[in-house]
């Protein structure tokens, strides 16, 4: 396998993964942070999530994207590095690498072995591409390698993962991204628009029930690698529009009265009671130059698909 350059190991996953289970468990209403969706399965299905019908982000995404990179290389100039966060399986990646030829990629992500894959294609398909892959927890304070001698840099923060920060949590993680970017260097944030909530509804609720099986591959995660004895067949997925909060939310609902035990300690379920998996917050032009005027950035530019369903933004660091 052709692997990157350098490897960052800046996560600290096991720890964490129980003292968050027994802390989101033991909260009324329950809840698990769904940062954890996302081992080798919960990758996999993510992936999957991305290619249905239902889930018009990320083609839409792509689309936009392909429409106005070469914008965004002329808004931004020669760029030196590619930062992203979240990289998954850095498929949008291409078309910024494409357009801004930058000669660093660095990508960040929690899941280590899918974004070693993803960098292992890449330097397959840009030979002479430098890549070093950061495995960190970005919604959590992290120190970057030094990038700045590479030239002007470009953050890719794509599929709207912004919303799965509450708006507290969003400006932490801008503020953050803004520290380590230099005057001039830029971000472009894609973000879900608000919209009809039957189209919202049926992006989280597809037919095939590969999002049911993303939100309970959390409980299996949990199974597997916290000795506990989640019944999966007692549990399911539920996704809905909170319109006052402009949110989908997802959770897993306890279909009877139920024990289950996490590295030995009980938690007891009502029937019908839920754990709180996600929220993916959606957006309008307000609500981003909010976010953006709070974390010290400057939208320079949006760009947004016929239909209005989603939205990138370049946004500056003064
Ligand atoms: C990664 N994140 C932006 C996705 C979202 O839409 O909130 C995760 C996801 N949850 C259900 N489907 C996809």
């Amino acid at each position: 396998m052709n692997i990157p350059q350098a490897f960052y190991d800046l996560a600290q996953q096991e720890d964490d993964f129980l003292a968050a289970v027994w802390q989101g468990l033991g909260s009324t209403p329950k809840t698990l942070p769904c940062r954890f969706f996302y081992d080798q399965r919960g990758s996999a299905l993510f992936d999957a999530i991305c290619d249905l019908d239902e889930y018009y982000l990320t083609s839409t995404e792509q689309a936009i994207l392909q429409d106005c990179a070469a914008d965004i290389a002329s808004l931004v100039g020669p760029t030196g590095v590619l930062l992203e966060y979240g990289s998954g399986s850095s498929i949008k990646t291409r078309l910024l690498l494409d357009a801004l030829s930058p000669r660093l990629y660095m990508p960040i992500d929690i899941s280590r072995d899918h974004m070693l894959a993803a960098c292992a294609a890449l330097g397959r398909d840009y030979p002479h591409l430098q890549v070093r892959a950061v495995c960190a927890d970005y919604s959590k304070p992290f120190a970057l390698p030094a990038v700045a001698s590479w030239g002007r840099t470009v953050a890719f923060f794509p599929g709207s993962s912004i919303g799965n920060f509450d708006h507290r949590e969003a400006v932490a993680f801008l503020r953050q991204v803004c520290r380590q970017l230099g005057s001039g260097d830029a971000l472009v944030l894609g973000v879900d628009l608000q919209k009809d909530p039957a189209i919202l509804e049926a992006a989280y609720n597809d037919a095939q029930g590969v999002t049911a099986a993303f939100n309970l591959n959390l409980l299996a995660r949990i199974n597997r690698e916290l000795q506990a004895d989640f019944d999966l067949d007692a549990f399911e997925h539920r996704a809905w529009y909170n319109a006052e909060a402009a949110r989908m939310e997802m959770h897993l609902m306890s279909t009877k009265p139920q024990h289950a035990t996490v590295a030995g300690r009980m938690f007891a379920f009502r029937q019908g009671e839920t754990i709180h998996t996600e929220n993916s917050h959606k957006f309008n032009h307000t609500l981003i130059n909010q976010l953006a005027f709070q974390a010290g950035l400057q939208v320079r530019m949006v760009w947004r698909d016929p239909a209005m369903l989603f939205a990138v933004y370049c946004l500056t660091k003064p």
